[in-house]
């Protein structure tokens, strides 16, 4: 195969992928939009994922595990098992799977804030990663 159709088919998949993830995530937050919430701002979904709360006697965030910076990997603050990075960008399974999402904003939040994130929130957050 030449170089430039390595290069093409490199350009497609990469297509690809992006467009699995936004349709994953705009499935997502369409059910969001239909339970009432939106629209979803990237800015609030940023303010939520980096606010401190305090549950279970310590300061928590959404970084305790994901790591300050979401391009790089993680490390799960219990366990100590790493996770790898949290943005789309440089992680193209992330954001794939609506059922995945799902699941662990369901439990994240809960971990985190002690409570179930709002449709509103889960919108914002998912409008914060997928900028990432
Ligand atoms: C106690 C550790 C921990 C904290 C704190 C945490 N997460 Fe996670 N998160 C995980 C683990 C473990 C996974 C699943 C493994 C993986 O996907 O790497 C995960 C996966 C996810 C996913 C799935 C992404 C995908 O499509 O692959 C989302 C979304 C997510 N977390 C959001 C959040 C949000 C929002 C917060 C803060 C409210 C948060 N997480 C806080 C451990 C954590």
């Amino acid at each position: 195969m030449s170089k430039t159709s390595i290069a093409v088919l490199g350009g497609l998949l990469l297509a690809l992928t992006t467009q699995v993830q936004a349709a994953a995530v705009d499935d997502l937050q369409a059910q969001l939009r239909a339970q009432g919430a939106g629209p979803f701002s990237a800015a609030a979904g940023d303010t939520l994922w980096h606010s401190k709360s305090i549950h279970a006697g310590e300061a928590r965030s959404c970084a305790s595990c994901h790591g300050a910076d979401l391009t790089k990997g993680g490390r799960h603050v219990t366990t100590g098992k790493s996770i790898e990075p949290m943005a789309p960008s440089v992680n193209p399974q992330r954001l794939s799977d609506v059922a995945k999402m799902q699941k662990w904003l369901k439990r994240n939040c809960h971990w985190t804030f002690g409570r179930q994130c709002t449709a509103q929130e889960q919108g914002d957050i998912l409008a914060y990663l997928r900028t990432l």
